[in-house]
């Protein structure tokens, strides 16, 4: 789902062209998509010439075989003209392609899975592509950052990951600068769950199979969709009139730590609404599992992935699920549209820890910036850290600091005003840092670009405002 984009009209078999279309396509002509979208941390992610508007999944999944089947469909509108195109799709085979219904030849390229529809596509044309294809998934390799992607467990399975995780069970624009809706069944064995993102729309029961079905109507980035299968306690109920499901690994001990961390969800989100605007989406939950692979948590979406690490001993740990559902509003919402900004994201999920901290009777947010600012490494850059770099210090301390230093420079009433005000006009879209600093310089009324760049690149310790 891209914005900005509205004056395409196709007639035929030619497309005509109006102001706000990007790509030429004109007379018919059709080109190659292009393989990836041009994001240097992530070489290969997303692709070219297309916008999806919607996936609908429906997966099947054996634990003991580790065998996944799907179908995916997936609905785009061409945004020049296709010859051909791609879609990211790691490991897995594909048995037959379908787009518009019609048979379309494909084949696959690394993790390419490479579509030639039986007649061009115009640019503007609304188009659906239909996959079905299985096999056993895998992790996707990522070097310095971990795995991501697909994890076949003892009971079931994780998929989960970031900066990509998804094209390891569908075949996906996998970039978070093309969001879009998604529905997603899962088919599994009775007596596992099967969770995923968004509001439940039920379970049935047929064969011994019981399929979970899902609803994420918000637009949201691929890397923010999950699947997690196995034996879970799974609850639901509503918080705020609407959806809200927690599921903690039948192997965490059933009142300890996970558990009476995750019940605090809705009270946590409602704190960070009264201060950041309206929860912009329609379910509200969080998963707890307790596979030790999984070293970190994942903002997914309305319902977040806690890795056991956070639930250690007996402490509940609630500064993971404010930094997971702050980014609710800072990342999944209000999404990146480059990696290499990934500081909107984790700089603000930071800076809400500190302010739930302070909310809920821990360390003072002065008295954190205080330690954190002294113990920076100034020669380390927020913007632009660099792929190795995507979740360090940097990027988390060194970003939330620059919050906190526009929040002491502009002052509270002006500094909330510029963060509700972001949410609410960017809502569902992507962005940039740029973007962020215009937008602060317009609700204050005043020049911040060099206080931003003080705070983000800087070489050296910027001075107190
Ligand atoms: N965005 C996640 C968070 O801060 C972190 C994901 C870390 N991923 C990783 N591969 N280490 O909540
Ligand atoms: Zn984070």
């Amino acid at each position: 789902m891209r914005r900005g984009w509205r004056w395409c009209v196709a007639v035929g078999a030619v497309a005509v062209l109006g102001a706000g279309c990007t790509g030429g396509d004109d007379e018919g002509r059709f080109r190659v998509g292009a393989a990836d979208v041009g994001d240097p941390y992530v070489p290969g992610a997303g692709n070219g010439g297309y916008d999806v508007a919607h996936y609908a999944l429906k997966v099947r999944y054996e634990p003991p075989g580790r065998r996944l089947t799907g179908q995916a469909t997936v609905t785009a509108t061409a945004t020049t003209g296709l010859s051909r195109f791609h879609l990211d799709l790691a490991g897995l085979t594909v048995d037959r392609v379908r787009v518009d219904g019609a048979p379309a030849k494909h084949r696959r390229d690394g993790n390419e899975l490479v579509v030639t529809p039986a007649h061009g596509l115009p640019a503007g044309k609304r188009f659906t592509v239909e996959v079905a294809y299985g096999g056993v998934p895998q992790p996707l390799p990522s070097g310095e950052l971990g795995d991501g992607g697909f994890h076949a467990t003892g009971d079931g399975a994780i998929a989960l990951g970031q900066p990509e995780s998804a094209s390891t069970w569908y075949p996906v624009n996998d970039h978070p600068s093309d969001k879009a809706t998604y529905e997603i069944e899962v088919t599994v064995p009775d007596g596992l769950a099967a969770l995923s993102n968004g509001v439940p729309k039920g379970q049935s029961s047929r064969d011994g199979w019981t399929t979970w079905r899902w609803s994420e109507g918000s637009p949201t980035a691929s890397y923010l969709t999950t699947l997690v299968i196995g034996n879970y306690r799974v609850s639901t109920g509503t918080h705020a009139g609407k959806p809200l499901v927690t599921a903690v690994a039948a192997t965490l001990p059933a009142n300890g730590p996970a558990a009476t961390a995750l019940a605090r969800t809705g009270e946590i989100a409602d704190y960070l609404a009264s201060l950041f605007g309206p929860y912009p989406f329609d379910a509200y939950g969080g998963i707890a599992v307790a596979d030790e692979r999984i070293r970190y948590a994942l903002e997914t979406q309305t319902r977040p992935v806690y890795g056991p690490g956070f639930f250690r001993g007996d402490r509940p740990n609630t500064e993971v699920v404010a930094h997971e559902l702050a980014h609710q509003w800072f990342g999944d919402s209000v999404s990146l549209a480059r990696w290499s900004d990934i500081w909107l994201n984790e700089g603000f999920a930071t800076y809400a820890e500190w302010l739930w901290n302070e909310h809920d009777g821990g360390r003072a947010v002065a008295q954190v910036f205080a330690d954190r600012y002294a113990a920076t490494d100034w020669t380390k850059p927020s913007v632009d850290p660099g792929r190795a770099a995507l979740f360090g210090d940097a990027v988390y301390q060194r970003g939330a600091l620059a919050v906190h230093a526009l929040r002491r420079a502009v002052g509270d009433e002006v500094f909330f005003r510029i963060l509700r005000g972001w949410l609410a006009e960017r809502r569902d879209g992507t962005v940039t840092t740029a973007d962020f600093v215009s937008h602060a310089e317009r609700v204050a009324g005043r020049p911040l670009r060099p206080l931003f760049d003080a705070w983000l690149v800087g070489a050296t310790a910027p001075a107190l405002p």
